[in-house]
């Protein structure tokens, strides 16, 4: 699977934990030794070509944390303000305390594979006078039909997703974020999701979202001759400082529970075109076999509906568009409505959402048999810059 890998060993984190002369953390094992399990202990680079947070396997614990920079700030704030949080955010991620004043939510936990990942809003680069270096590919989405967008919840100067299998260590992370954002920016919008604990499935498997669907099956992956170019910015594009990054689309998409809860298993599978036990595909075979788009039943009818949502979202109908959709579930309680305030923080990553989101959405807000069941309530786009190398903040190729 694709978000199958790992991105280190867990001893490297607290082996840098202990470089770090945080002495509560540095062993994070219990008075007798003991270690901890695994999922405690996994620590993930800060550095890289690419920010963590993208081709990790999903957490089980997310935040979304969408900033504006404060009136008055601007470039120089701005700049230091991703000093600030790259610090942080790599000291977190190796599984060290946040610095002076530290919450102490984290303490005795290990890293958890904790990500911390940054992205720039379309608004950050009026904000910092950098519109000569803002992408075309931060272009506004456009409206879509079915569009039921809170302007409150969305877009954002700034935009930090952070991910991790502890619920603590992932809120130790946010409260440190929020913390550093001190008088620079203040939050705008914040969500919260989950997925599933790793160890829950006696082996590990594509996730599955709260209408019970296995999710991500068709993900691209990092195997396929064409992953990098789909998900990743080339080096060499007319924004240098992208290089290695990543556009991040992110819709809040509710989902209407109790009425998909009221459809036959059989109509549920013709929604989606996949089988809800093993997310095979209707035309047979498992989770990985390829579908079979013209495949008719012995009633001449084709065997996965037209508004199928697999049919209508696969690169093949889309001219080749395609995204790495690496979504956390959210459920924040009942609504106004009396139904379940429920659904997916949908994130699609890509090398240009022009070429990926855009298309497929256009296309699914044409006739996806999906769409009575969700309703977009908020959305953002944000330019996620490559890792930072040695000695860099995140940005900085961005902000020098
Ligand atoms: C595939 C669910 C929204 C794009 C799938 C699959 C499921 C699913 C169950 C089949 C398994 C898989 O390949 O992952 C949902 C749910 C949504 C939602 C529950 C909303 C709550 C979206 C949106 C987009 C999208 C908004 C993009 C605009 C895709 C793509 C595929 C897919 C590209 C893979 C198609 C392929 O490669 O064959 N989705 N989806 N989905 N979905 Fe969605």
């Amino acid at each position: 699977k694709l978000l199958g890998t790992v991105g280190a060993a867990g001893a490297a984190g607290l082996a840098l934990g202990a470089a770090g002369g945080a002495a509560t953390y540095a062993t994070a094992a219990g008075p007798a030794g003991t270690a901890l399990a695994t999922v405690g202990s996994t620590a993930v680079p800060f550095r890289g070509t690419h920010q963590a947070g993208i081709l990790q396997p999903l957490q089980a614990r997310g935040h979304l944390v969408a900033f504006d920079l404060a009136p008055g700030a601007g470039r120089k704030e701005a700049t230091a303000l991703m000093r600030r949080w790259s610090a942080v955010a790599e000291r977190l991620m190796a599984g060290e305390p946040a610095g002076d004043g530290d919450t102490g939510v984290a303490l005795d936990a290990g890293p958890s594979s904790l990500t911390v990942t940054f992205g720039f809003g379309a608004s950050f680069f009026d904000r910092t006078g950098l519109v000569a270096r803002r992408p075309a590919e931060l272009d506004p989405l456009p409206a879509f039909s079915s569009d039921r967008l809170d302007a409150r919840r969305s877009g954002g100067d700034l935009w930090v997703q952070i991910g991790a299998d502890d619920a603590l260590v992932a809120f130790h992370a946010l409260r440190a974020v929020q913390k550093e954002a001190g008088a620079a920016a203040k939050v705008r919008w914040q969500m919260n999701g989950f997925n599933r604990s790793p160890g829950a499935t006696a082996q590990p498997m594509t996730a599955r979202n709260l209408m019970g669907q296995v999710d991500g099956t068709r993900n691209p992956k990092p195997s396929e001759p064409d992953f990098q170019e789909r998900v990743f910015v080339p080096a060499g594009g007319d924004q240098p400082w992208m290089a290695g990054g990543s556009y991040a689309v992110v819709r809040r998409i509710r989902m209407l529970l109790d009425d998909w809860e009221k459809l036959p298993l059989e109509r549920q599978e013709r929604v989606i075109g996949r089988r809800k036990s093993d997310g095979a595909p209707l035309t047979g075979g498992g989770e990985t076999t390829e579908i079979d788009l013209d495949r008719t039943g012995p009633d001449g009818k084709l065997v996965v509906p037209d508004n199928a949502h697999a049919r209508i979202s696969a690169p093949e109908q889309n001219g080749g568009a395609a995204m790495l959709r690496r979504p956390f579930s959210f459920h924040d309680g009942i609504g106004t409505d009396g139904t379940p305030d429920a659904g997916l923080l949908f994130i699609a990553w890509q090398a240009d959402p022009r070429r990926g989101f855009v298309p497929v959405q256009r296309k699914l807000d044409r006739g996806d048999a999906l769409s009575p069941f969700i309703r977009h309530e908020a959305s953002g786009l944000f330019a996620v810059p490559g890792g930072p190398g040695e000695g860099e903040y995140v940005g900085q190729r961005l902000l020098e």
